[in-house]
């Protein structure tokens, strides 16, 4: 690693050049198909502003599923708008005279047929339009059909042997009924529009955990959301209504017919999604529709262009599309599109299955239900498994994409400070894992026994408010996570906190007013941490019950818990003692108050402990691992940093609980650590080409569905961190290629806390360039693992 410092210090005086232009990806990072796809698994994503396509052909015609955020129903099912249908007579892009590419450039979807016919499939990313531009050689007849399966009402009772159909929405065990949509031609083209009730299961989920006299304060983002789309082509007219089945499902099609055979068309599809009434969703709809044709591509190619150019990490760009190396930088920037296709939302993207879930018998075949299934519901939002997807995107610079999770926290604020006062009588926020979209856990996990092993049904002592769950009690601290990606946008980025400092220090506070009330009740002496001998306390908290991830259950002290506690409340410190509404005193005892980290033996080593004190062990996480990552209390640049590779080598508990899909953070962990070949090693497996679906990075569904989200989240952080760690020294150190391979070539441009860039490349171990701005930033830079 010596050989990177030296050559550093040669750069710093002679080479120092500043960035040339915009990146461009190699070509080689497009998805190109030149033979049509079997089913909606072999599909790829499309997207822009918060709608997602998976698109494909098959039996020559083209189809895609259009998903936008938010189409929340009355159960809490993510519904999709429905499914596109394209027939082309004659057809160019019959199988034989075939091509498919994902243009990630640009960031649309191509197909190219005989007589050079090109098909273009776009994403406005500033308003909910899909276009499709198509340019035959010679005159075609274009039949395009809306599909819809939410034509009459629907019980959801399906079971296979393990799945069962109403996973999809916040019920477990009732007959959930999914309302029909109502689709009509209209004005020339084809509408659907999905209306909620204004009873939902957000009303049966107050009265269940008794907050039902506060119902009508209470934020609630189902009743009355209403969504749908409007598809219209100036060539076609409306022609009939046919029926038909598709993978497991039944369909009914609204068909759109060409007027005369023509050389071109333009079809538009205009999506949305609002909560009020159908008849101002649909003026809005309306009003979209009638800009619709005069927006041009070159905006949305122009937002693309910048994306990419504010990050990037490229790797063994010349060692083609075999070399596993490649296949890392290559499905990065693939995974980085599909986040960027809800940079604009109102609701983050989802860990399971995001924008872009195909009929769900192709990821379980006990799954043989509608396109509307995804398993672990549309609506409630897993904090455990949301964080991975969010924090790779402080290093690349994507702070607007990160807003929808950071309002997500903000606008339920005040229904998790309902549940501190109601409950426990603390004006707190306790947010809860499994919650629902409106801040409470959801219903189906909050008395969750009657499907658990072991647990009988709630007894009435067990505390209101808590969730009656064998891996969900007392699981308090997952959005400790957010608060913390809050605080370093603001270091990244300068992102005023102000809007999200109400969810920050309700989140930190509930840590310390709840904890000294469950104290008090347990211990008549108020002051912990007594010393007999020097006769004085230090009022240490004692964070018990608690829980150490959803793995150490009934927790004394959980480390997981305090290292995230100490880490947000010293970067709460760090970012805004001005803005701290209590006062800057309150969080600095606060500081002093929280318990050391634990330790333990194990195989005879100090390792870290994942509680001083726990019941049982429930599920396979190692939370023993958080303060390696997320909370940068041990790692490379850090004190002690053996108490961690320790843990992960000898700690008897979770030799098991190792791996590398899903949310398992190995890949991470390693990285911090700097085990370099073990990460890497990971890393190419992460990143491989999926052998499982057709698009490289569909994979899953693991722990979740499929695509699985969080498997490519985790997997973004390690790249990153193997590259560059900025968590060291209160969060100034830049440490670069901490756990970086000798023969990765790398380009990349990643950033860093106080308004940092790092640009650089490195070639057979050797630095090409390396730009940090701003330039004082450059004392901050250590290289390797020195
Ligand atoms: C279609 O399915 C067949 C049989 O499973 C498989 O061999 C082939 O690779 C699939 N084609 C595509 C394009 O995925
Ligand atoms: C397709 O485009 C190529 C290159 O522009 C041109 O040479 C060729 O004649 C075109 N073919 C047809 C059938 O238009
Ligand atoms: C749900 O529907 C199934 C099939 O119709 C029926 O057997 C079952 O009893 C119903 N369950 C409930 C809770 O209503
Ligand atoms: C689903 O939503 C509908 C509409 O609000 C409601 O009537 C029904 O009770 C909900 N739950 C079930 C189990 O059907
Ligand atoms: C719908 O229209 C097409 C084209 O005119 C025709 O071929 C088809 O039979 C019609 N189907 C029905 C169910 O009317
Ligand atoms: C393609 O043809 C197969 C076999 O007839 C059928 O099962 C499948 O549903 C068709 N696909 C589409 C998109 O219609
Ligand atoms: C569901 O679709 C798959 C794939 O087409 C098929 O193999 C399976 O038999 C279907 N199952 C049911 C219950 O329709
Ligand atoms: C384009 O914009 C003009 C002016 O706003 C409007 O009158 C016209 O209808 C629009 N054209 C289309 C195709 O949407
Ligand atoms: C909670 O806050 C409210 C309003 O700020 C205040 O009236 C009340 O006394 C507080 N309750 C507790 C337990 O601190
Ligand atoms: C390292 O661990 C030892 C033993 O627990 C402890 O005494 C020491 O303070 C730690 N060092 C730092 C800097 O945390
Ligand atoms: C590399 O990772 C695979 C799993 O992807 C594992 O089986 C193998 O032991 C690892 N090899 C090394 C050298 O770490
Ligand atoms: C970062 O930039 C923002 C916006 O320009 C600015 O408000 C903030 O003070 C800067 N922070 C640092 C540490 O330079």
């Amino acid at each position: 690693m010596l050989a990177f410092a030296l050559g550093f210090v040669s750069l710093c005086c002679t080479l120092l050049v500043a960035p040339v232009g915009a990146v461009r990806l190699p070509d080689a990072y497009d998805v190109s198909w030149t033979t049509q796809s079997n089913n909606s698994a072999g599909s790829m994503p499309l997207g822009g502003g918060d709608i997602g396509l998976n698109v494909w052909s098959e039996n020559d015609t083209i189809l895609f599923y259009i998903a936008k955020s938010g189409t929340f129903d009355e159960n809490n099912s993510m519904l999709k708008l429905g499914r596109v249908r394209l027939n082309l007579d004659p057809n160019p892009f019959a199988a034989g005279t075939f091509r498919q590419t994902l243009k990630l450039n640009d960031g649309f979807v191509l197909f190219e047929g005989a007589g050079n016919a090109t098909m273009k499939i776009w994403v406005d990313v500033f308003n909910p339009v899909i276009h499709v531009e198509l340019h035959a050689a010679q005159d075609v007849m274009l039949n395009a059909a809306y599909e819809s399966w939410r034509t009459s009402d629907r019980v959801m009772n399906l079971r296979g042997n393990n799945r069962a159909e109403q996973e999809q929405s916040s019920w477990s065990f009732n007959n959930a009924t999914t309302y029909a949509d109502a689709t009509t031609f209209h004005n020339g083209g084809v509408r659907m529009t999905h209306h909620n009730l204004d009873t939902t299961v957000f009303d049966f989920t107050v009265a269940q955990q008794h907050l039902a006299e506060y119902k009508e304060t209470m934020y609630n983002p189902l009743a009355s959301n209403t969504f749908g789309l409007w598809m219209y082509s100036p060539d076609l007219a409306p022609a009939n209504i046919t029926e038909g089945r598709y993978v497991n499902t039944t369909f009914k099609a609204w068909n759109l017919r060409s007027k005369a055979a023509k050389s071109s068309y333009n079809l538009q599809i205009v999506a949305g999604q609002a909560q009020g009434s159908t008849e101002s969703f649909q003026s809005t709809l309306d009003t979209v529709a009638k800009s619709a044709g005069n927006n041009t591509q070159a905006a949305t190619i122009a937002w693309w262009h910048s994306f990419w150019d504010r990050s990037y990490i490229i790797i063994n760009e010349d060692a083609g599309p075999n070399d596993g190396a490649f296949q890392v930088g290559k499905n990065y920037q693939i995974f980085r599109y599909m986040q960027g296709c809800n940079a604009f939302s109102a609701w983050p993207l989802r860990f399971n299955g995001g924008l872009w879930t195909f009929d769900p018998v192709f990821v379980n075949p006990d799954a043989a239900f509608t396109p509307d299934y995804r398993r672990w519901t549309g609506g409630t939002f897993t904090a455990q498994n949301q964080r991975l997807v969010y924090w790779p995107l402080l290093k690349s610079g994507d702070f607007d994409l990160m807003k929808p999770q950071f309002d997500y926290y903000a606008r339920i604020t005040s229904n998790a400070q309902l549940r501190g006062r109601v409950y426990w009588g603390i004006n707190a926020t306790v947010f809860t894992e499994q919650m629902d979209n409106y801040g409470l856990p959801s219903p189906k996990e909050y008395n969750g026994a009657e499907e658990l092993e072991g647990a009988g049904p709630r007894p009435d002592s067990f505390p209101v408010g808590m969730e009656y769950n064998t891996w969900l009690e007392h699981l308090q601290d997952t959005a400790n996570e957010f608060v913390d990606m809050i605080l370093q946008a603001n270091m990244f980025t300068g992102l005023d906190v102000s809007p999200y400092l109400d969810f920050i220090e309700n989140q930190i506070m509930w840590f310390d007013l709840f904890y000294q009330q469950q104290h008090r009740r347990a211990d008549p002496f108020a002051l912990t941490g007594w010393n007999y001998a020097s006769d004085s306390g230090n009022g240490s908290l004692v964070i018990y019950p608690g829980s150490g991830a959803e793995t150490y259950k009934v927790a004394y002290n959980p480390s997981s818990t305090i290292s995230g506690l100490r880490k947000i409340v010293n970067d709460l410190l760090q970012v805004a003692p001005a803005y701290t509404k209590g006062n800057q005193s309150y969080f600095e005892n606060l500081l002093l108050r929280i318990p050391e980290t634990p330790l333990r033996f194990q195989q005879g080593k100090p390792c870290i402990s994942p509680a001083q004190g726990y019941s049982r062990i429930q599920n396979t996480e190692i939370p023993q691992l958080y303060p390696v990552f997320p909370w940068g209390e041990f790692g490379l640049g850090m004190p002690n940093l053996t108490f961690a590779t320790n843990t992960y080598e000898l700690d008897t508990e979770t030799q098991d609980f190792h791996g590398n899909k899903g949310w398992n953070q190995d890949v991470i962990w390693l990285a911090r650590m700097g085990l370099t070949t073990q990460a890497a090693n990971y890393t190419l497996d992460r990143w491989s080409d999926s052998t499982i679906y057709r698009f490289p990075v569909f994979k899953g569904p693991n722990y979740d569905w499929s695509p699985d989200i969080n498997h490519f989240g985790a997997a973004s952080i390690a790249l990153q961190e193997m590259l560059l760690q900025t968590f060291a020294d209160s969060n100034k150190q830049i440490r670069l290629l901490g756990a970086w391979p000798e023969d990765w070539n790398v380009r990349f441009k990643l950033h860093a806390p106080m308004n940092t860039t790092v640009e650089g490349s490195v070639k057979g171990g050797e630095w090409e360039e390396l730009v940090v701005e701003p330039e004082g930033r450059k004392v901050d830079v250590v290289f390797g693992q020195k």
